[in-house]
């Protein structure tokens, strides 16, 4: 019996249900995996929002992208995993459960180093800011200002970009600068003067920009400061980067998917974690039951790190 979250309907997480069901035997190449943490995201609540359209075939919804937990039986032709092995499974859908099917090109194996809910929170996260890095070509040497530096993304973003010898610059509210200071980020408020307070601190300029929240402000500014836009991204502002002529990463319109870069980046990830040079930071873990709390949380956009389910 798996115990699993639904959008009913779409709307705000008052529409999301907790149902159970018996799960069929692994298929061909298919693993079952008990799940021990199931990382959330902001996608999963604007899925069910009706922002992102509102077909009603796609309902009931199942949610969740990336968990983490132990293989409990694999199909026939899975050879790169059996019973009782600890990993990671990215990008797979209706990962809000305690059991879940996937597919085995979906898993990679979990870190030691992290716990359950941090490995549950590591690649969507991840991925992103990895392909956010490679699409601005960040190297040593260079200043990257880093859009919600703070948030899911931006945490990976910057400890990633630290890793390669990049200065970061990272934009969040005041509550978490010194936090950003200790791992070496040069912290700026965002608001209004973001742009001269950018200036103050960047001594020879700024080479490359990721936005990683999608405001005017956060584009603005960007333009403002870099030189080439081939160095400046958005995982979030679709319309502005097709606009301006910058680069948009991800699911949305006029987007590169970067299907192939981001799922290189999963093993990437992993040894960073093993090395020591990546902490996936957990904000906050919900009870899978309390999935309507977990989502009210990311709606308000205050997060510092991964919101994370535990069935
Ligand atoms: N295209 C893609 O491939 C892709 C992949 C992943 C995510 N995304 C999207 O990218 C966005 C970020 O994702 P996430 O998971 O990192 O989100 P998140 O963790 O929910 O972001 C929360 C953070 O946003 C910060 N923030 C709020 N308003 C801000 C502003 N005006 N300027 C700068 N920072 C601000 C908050 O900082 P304070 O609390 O300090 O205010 C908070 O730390 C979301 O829209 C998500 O859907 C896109």
């Amino acid at each position: 019996m798996t115990t699993y979250v639904v959008a009913t309907a779409f709307g705000g997480p008052e529409v999301l249900s907790v149902r159970e069901e018996h799960l069929a035997e692994p298929g061909s190449g298919e693993v079952l995996l008990d799940v021990r943490a199931a990382g959330t995201n902001p996608v999963d609540v604007k899925l069910y929002s009706g922002n992102m359209g509102a077909d009603e075939s796609t309902m009931p919804m199942r949610l969740g992208f990336e968990v983490a937990g132990v293989v409990r039986a694999v199909g026939a032709d899975v050879a790169q995993v059996s019973s009782g092995d600890e990993v990671i499974a990215f990008r797979i859908s209706g990962g809000y459960a305690s059991q879940v099917l996937v597919p085995a090109a979906a898993l990679v194996p979990k870190p030691e180093e992290a716990s359950w809910e941090q490995a549950a929170g590591l690649m969507l996260a991840g991925t992103t800011a990895v392909h956010a890095l490679a699409a601005t070509a960040v190297r040593t040497g260079d200043t990257v200002l880093v859009h919600n530096a703070s948030g899911g993304v931006g945490l990976m973003a910057v400890q990633i970009a630290k890793a390669r010898g990049a200065h970061v610059i990272g934009t969040a509210g005041e509550g978490r600068h010194q936090f950003l200071r200790d791992w070496g980020v040069q912290p700026v408020e965002y608001g209004p003067g973001l742009a001269d307070r950018v200036r103050e601190i960047a001594a020879y300029g700024v080479d490359a920009a990721i936005d990683l929240v999608g405001t005017d402000e956060a584009v603005d500014v960007s333009l403002e400061l870099v030189a080439d836009r081939q160095r400046i991204a958005t995982i979030a502002a679709f319309e502005r980067a097709q606009r301006d002529g910058f680069k948009a990463l991800g699911g949305g319109p006029g987007a590169d998917p970067g299907t192939e870069l981001r799922d290189a980046a999963r093993l990437e990830l992993v040894s960073l974690v093993e090395e020591g040079q990546l902490e996936v930071v957990v904000d906050e873990s919900f009870a899978l039951t309390d999935v309507a709390a977990a989502h009210q949380k990311v709606l308000k956009g205050h997060t510092h790190g991964k919101i994370i389910l535990v069935p």
